[in-house]
């Protein structure tokens, strides 16, 4: 929108058309009041709601904008829009899931419901989150632009004008469109499903005019943990950021379990602290201890639940806590493949965890965009160790200055929600990106900015392999900048047979941890035959007996763990043989009616040995 026409606009309307406010984080800990539920819906693949019969973007008072609410007051009155039952739709959830006519759809879908003010003091504000909207998301409130948000899988909020609310029935509108860009993160090629809508949680949060927005509370990873735990002094040290800078205001935080009660004066927008305790339960996957954190700024308060730990690499191992650790991983799709459905709640994370516990892994790989915000969450819980990335998926198009900076805000998202989860060992810039001089630049861009943005945890991508004649080598150059050399490999299903692995041979230019973070055959569940046949439950359990084989007898000493692919079949519009896929990836462990397949026993006996050797 040219500059001129948004003054103009603001002049005109008095609200300020916003860009998106920095993130709320953590609003579990916060005053909140759900918006999920019903809400009613509008399918326009024409953009009839945003543009005019000439395709003009319509007026913001302009009577037949979908973000405007029509009102019939006499029998002559005319509209071709509106939303009620029996258009209705869930929020939060996909489209795709919810009504047949949505299954492939990728377009724009109008969202509205209406609210009600908040229970609040005059002296707050109130924003309205959203926990992620595929793809695009415009939001209207009460006739008026909030803003817009691209990005399918981070949080975003806007700030309601004090002016704008009504005590009664605010009318709240979302445009959503789904569609697929060569510019965009991902682009229009990936192998998962492309699950539009507002599939995410949706809540206003009440904030004093000055609050805290985000922080930090973790050990001082500088320190030698071996040495803490001797010397019982261990230290911890984090910032806060306000919304707004304040003067002389004071912040306070307290972790009661450790007798942590600090106080410090704020003037400006942020505050750095550190200090030492003399005792504390260090968080890992043996010990999920999580402490209450509370953090109040002028009395009013955010409270967290907060694990205490340090990650590191030390030359070819990683170590939680200043102890080897071999993550024996699991990769996962953000989907409940018994109904076809992005994942969204509580209850989903706590199924699909019960999978991952039941294979006796570690850890998880999120791919390939962040999950919602109840897995890293529960992770935090159960102990399991997570890897996360931003959707930087094969073919991006890395010559476009404003690709990176769309990556990089999806970069910022996800660390603005998840830098206090403990579980979170691994922030992924990327997946399986084509090695060319301005991928690695891009991609390596993205390194730097997230271990300055985020020092506290380990940074890498799934890279590139090299294969020739049965030697496979890792000298993708992106190798040089993170902190674990990762990769995907499929010998014995894209390449030859599984009885490759017993004469594959690994080399990685890297003195580097190696992480396989990708490897996996295809099985229809049920469907059995000689192990020579492809898509049987035999030849995946071969694939997976070959693969053991190859990491026990022929991988690296920096071999440091793996996250085959995938615990569940999960849905694909590239994967269509008629006779096993039908719009599935069948690479899962478990098919999609949720029953475990021969291959998934061969993994649990290998995780089973190794955490009896390992002890944890
Ligand atoms: C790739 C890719 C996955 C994909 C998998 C497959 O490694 O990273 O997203 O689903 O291969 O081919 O099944």
């Amino acid at each position: 929108m040219k500059k001129s026409i948004l003054y103009l606009l603001i002049f005109l309307t008095g609200v300020s058309v916003k860009g998106q406010e920095d993130l709320i984080s953590n609003t579990q800990g916060r005053e909140t009041v759900s918006l999920n539920g019903t809400w009613h819906y509008i399918v326009d693949p024409y953009e009839t709601g945003f543009y005019d019969y000439r395709f003009r973007e319509r007026r913001e008072t302009d009577g037949g904008a979908y973000w405007n609410k029509f009102v019939k007051k006499k029998k002559t009155d005319w509209t071709e829009h509106g939303y009620q039952a029996p258009y209705n739709i869930k929020v939060p959830g996909d489209w795709n899931s919810q009504d047949r006519q949505f299954v492939y759809y990728e377009g724009t879908v109008w969202y509205q419901r209406n609210f009600d003010k908040p229970e609040m003091s005059s002296d707050e504000d109130v924003y309205l989150y959203f926990g992620a909207v595929n793809y695009e998301a415009h939001v209207y409130l009460n006739g008026k632009k909030l803003g817009m948000h691209k990005g399918g899988f981070t949080p975003f909020n806007f700030k309601v004008p004090g002016e704008l609310l009504k005590d009664k029935d605010n009318f709240l509108v979302v445009r959503v469109n789904n569609e697929r860009h060569p510019e965009e993160i991902p682009t229009v090629n990936t192998d998962w499903w492309n699950y539009g809508g507002i599939t995410r949680d949706v809540k206003l949060v009440m904030v004093p005019k000055q609050f805290i927005q985000q922080y930090h509370v973790q050990l001082n990873q500088d320190q030698d943990i071996i040495k803490a735990q001797r010397s019982k002094k261990y230290g911890i040290k984090g910032w806060v950021k306000l919304n707004e800078a304040v003067t002389d205001a004071e912040v306070s935080m307290e972790i009661p379990e450790l007798k942590v009660k600090k106080r410090y004066k704020v003037t400006g927008d942020s505050l750095r602290f550190e200090f030492d305790v003399k005792r504390i339960s260090l968080w890992s996957t043996n010990n999920p201890k999580l402490y209450d954190v509370s953090l109040k700024l002028n009395g009013s308060s955010v409270t967290d639940k907060i694990g205490f730990r340090k990650i590191e690499v030390d030359g070819k191992k990683i170590l939680l806590n200043g102890k080897q650790i071999f993550l024996r991983g699991i990769s996962i799709h953000e989907e409940i493949p018994q109904e076809a459905r992005r994942a969204n709640s509580k209850k989903d994370a706590a199924q699909l965890y019960s999978w991952v516990k039941e294979l006796d892994a570690n850890m998880v790989r999120l791919a390939h965009y962040p999950h919602n915000e109840y897995m890293p969450r529960m992770a935090d819980s159960l102990g399991i160790l997570v890897w996360t990335e931003i959707p930087v998926y094969w073919t991006i198009d890395f010559g476009n200055r404003e690709v990176l900076k769309k990556a990089q805000k999806q970069l910022r998202e996800m660390i603005s929600r998840d830098r206090n989860r403990a579980s979170v060992i691994i922030w992924s810039v990327g997946n399986e990106t084509p090695v060319s001089e301005t991928r690695t630049k891009f991609m390596s861009t993205l390194v730097k900015e997230t271990k300055k943005s985020d020092p506290t945890r380990l940074v890498s991508a799934a890279l590139e392999v090299g294969y020739n004649k049965g030697r496979n080598y890792v000298d993708d150059p992106l190798g040089e900048y993170t902190d674990i050399v990762s990769l995907n490999e499929y010998l014995g299903w894209y390449g030859g047979l599984p009885d490759a692995c017993k004469t594959a041979q690994w080399e990685t230019k890297y003195n580097k941890p190696f992480f396989i973070s990708e490897t996996g055959a295809g099985a229809k569940g049920g469907f059995h035959d000689e192990k020579e046949m492809r898509f049987s439950e035999e030849y995946q359990k071969w694939y997976y007996e070959e693969q053991v084989a190859m990491f026990k007898e022929r991988f690296p000493d920096n071999f440091s763990g793996v996250s085959p692919w995938i615990l569940v079949d999960f849905r694909s519009p590239r994967r269509n043989n008629p006779d096993y896929q039908e719009g599935w990836n069948r690479k899962g462990l478990i098919d999609n009616k949720g029953n475990k397949k021969l291959a998934f026993y061969v993994l649990q006996q290998y995780y089973k040995e190794l955490k009896e050797k390992a002890g944890h």
